[in-house]
C-alpha cells in the first residue's frame, strides 16, 4: 500500500497554505508544491510535475492563475492523468462557482479521475473573504478605499478556512469521493455593504466607491498589473460577478455538518483586524 503523503498544489496560496497548515496539524504527510516553493512546480513547465507527485497518496489541486485561463483543461487533465501513473489515489479540485471554463476543468479532471480509478471531489467556489483581507484587494483596504467595477451585485463570500476544512476532509475522508460541494457564505453581500462590515470588524475606516470599468482597468495597468491580469479581472467583473452566483449554497453543511463561516466572523479572524498599521 502507498504510504500516505499529500501533495498540495498552490501551498503557498490563500487556500493551500490552510490546507497543508491543517494537514500537518494532524501530523499528515505533506509536500507544499508551486513555483516559489522548495519543491518547485509550475502549472507551465511539465518537466517539474514528477517530482512533486512522487510518493504522493493525493493531491490538492489549485490552479494558478485562474481556472479561466484557455487550456486550464488540458492541463489539468495531463497532471491527472500523470498523477494515476505516479500512483495516485484521490484528487480534491479547487474549483470556481458559476464559471465555464472552471466547469469545463471539473470535468476534464472528474472524467480523467474515473477513467484511471482515481477518486475525485470538487469544491466549488464563491468569492474567498480573503480576498479583500489577504489578497488582490488587501492593499486597497488596508489604505482606506476600495475602488470596484461593481454596484448592486451580492456575493455569498465565503471563508477560505472553510473551503480548507473542507478540502481537508476530502483528501483525508473515504466520504467525500465523487462529490461536488458548492461552498459558499451564509449571506449574499453587496460589495459596498461586505465593506462595510469589514471596516466595522476591523476597526479601520475603509470605503467603498463603485468606478467604471474602464477606470478600474486603467487603474489596474498604471500599478502595472500583467495584460493577462487586467484581462482575468475583466472576466471576473463583467461575467462571474452579473448575479448568477448570488444564491448561498449548502456545501459547508453537506460536507462538514456545521454551518458556513459568516463574513464578519472570517474578518475578525485574519490579521487585518490584529493590526491597525
Ligand atoms: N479568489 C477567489 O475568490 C476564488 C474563487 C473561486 C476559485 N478560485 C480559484 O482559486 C485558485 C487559486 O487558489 P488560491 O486562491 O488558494 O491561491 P492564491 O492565493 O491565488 O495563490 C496562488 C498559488 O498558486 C501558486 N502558483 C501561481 N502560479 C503558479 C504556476 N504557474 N504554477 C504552479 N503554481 C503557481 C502560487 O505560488 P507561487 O507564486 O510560489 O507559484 C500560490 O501558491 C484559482 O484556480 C482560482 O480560479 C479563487
Amino acid at each position: 500500500m502507498t504510504e500516505q503523503l499529500i501533495l498540495v498544489t498552490g501551498g503557498t496560496g490563500m487556500t493551500g497554505s490552510r490546507i497543508a497548515h491543517r494537514l500537518r496539524a494532524r501530523d499528515v504527510p505533506v509536500r507544499v508544491a508551486s513555483r516559489s516553493s522548495a519543491c518547485r512546480l509550475d502549472w507551465a513547465d511539465r518537466t517539474t510535475w514528477n517530482a512533486a507527485l512522487a510518493g504522493a497518496s493525493a493531491v490538492y489541486l489549485a490552479y494558478a492563475p485562474d481556472l479561466a485561463v484557455p487550456g486550464s483543461d488540458d492541463v489539468l487533465t495531463a497532471f491527472t492523468e500523470q498523477a494515476a501513473r505516479a500512483g495516485v489515489g484521490r484528487v480534491v479540485l479547487l474549483s470556481g462557482r458559476g464559471e465555464p471554463a472552471a466547469q469545463r476543468a471539473e470535468q476534464a479532471v472528474q472524467r480523467t479521475a474515473t477513467t484511471a480509478g482515481l477518486a475525485w471531489t470538487v469544491v466549488r467556489c464563491s468569492w474567498f473573504v480573503q480576498n479583500f483581507t489577504e489578497g488582490q484587494f488587501a492593499g486597497a483596504v488596508r489604505a482606506g478605499e476600495l475602488a470596484l467595477p461593481v454596484d448592486d451585485v451580492v456575493e455569498p463570500f465565503v471563508d477560505a478556512d472553510d473551503i480548507a476544512e473542507v478540502a481537508v476532509a476530502a483528501l483525508l475522508d473515504d466520504g467525500h469521493a465523487g462529490r461536488t460541494y458548492e461552498l459558499t457564505g451564509p449571506r449574499a453581500l453587496g460589495f459596498g455593504a461586505a465593506v462595510a462590515e469589514i471596516a466595522a470588524a476591523t476597526g479601520r475606516p475603509v470605503a467603498f466607491r463603485p468606478v467604471p470599468l474602464a477606470e478600474f482597468t486603467a487603474g489596474l495597468a498604471e500599478e502595472g498589473a500583467p495584460p493577462e491580469v487586467v484581462e482575468l479581472m475583466v472576466h471576473l467583473f463583467t461575467e462571474v460577478l452579473d448575479g448568477r452566483n448570488a444564491a448561498p449554497a449548502a456545501g459547508v453543511q453537506q460536507a462538514l455538518g456545521r454551518p458556513a463561516t459568516d463574513l464578519t466572523d472570517a474578518v475578525r479572524r485574519s490579521a487585518l483586524a490584529g493590526s491597525r498599521a
